[in-house]
């Protein structure tokens, strides 16, 4: 076999697995992907301050030792909360609801309270805030 023959055959053959992987790999993930149902924030000790505490997206309320979160997420269309410290009310910047601090709501196109989130306390002190998607 000369070396033009031995070359065309690599190349018969190579190219055909070449391809195959190259549209397999992304249609088999596209197939496979399952968006994830739920996301964790995690607050550290250094980030569990009395008062509220906010982080990616949850509040973090903390009375004594007792904790709970709420998700910042509006309930009329989602848009991220504010906080005003001096009425002490989430406010909506969008549509311009108000929930009270413990997410019940006040006034506004969202009819809802907020989303309290589950949290649970592990051994080295973090707090990890669940929410489902
Ligand atoms: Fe908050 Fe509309 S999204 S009031």
């Amino acid at each position: 076999m000369d070396r033009r023959s031995f070359i065309k055959k690599i190349l018969r053959r190579f190219f055909p697995l070449a391809g195959a992987f190259a549209l397999g790999v992304p249609v088999l993930s596209f197939i496979t992907y399952r968006k994830p149902n739920e996301r964790k924030v995690v607050f550290h000790p250094g980030e569990q301050l009395s008062g509220l505490n906010f982080k990616d997206g949850v509040f973090l309320e903390r009375q004594g030792e007792t904790f709970y979160a709420l998700s910042s997420k509006c309930t009329h269309l989602g848009c991220t909360l504010g906080y005003d410290v001096l009425s002490s009310q989430f406010l909506c910047p969008c549509h311009g609801s108000v929930f009270d601090r413990s997410g019940k709501w006040i006034s506004g196109p969202a009819k809802k309270d907020l989303r309290e989130l589950s949290l649970k306390q592990l051994d080295n002190g973090d707090i990890v805030v669940v929410e489902k998607l």
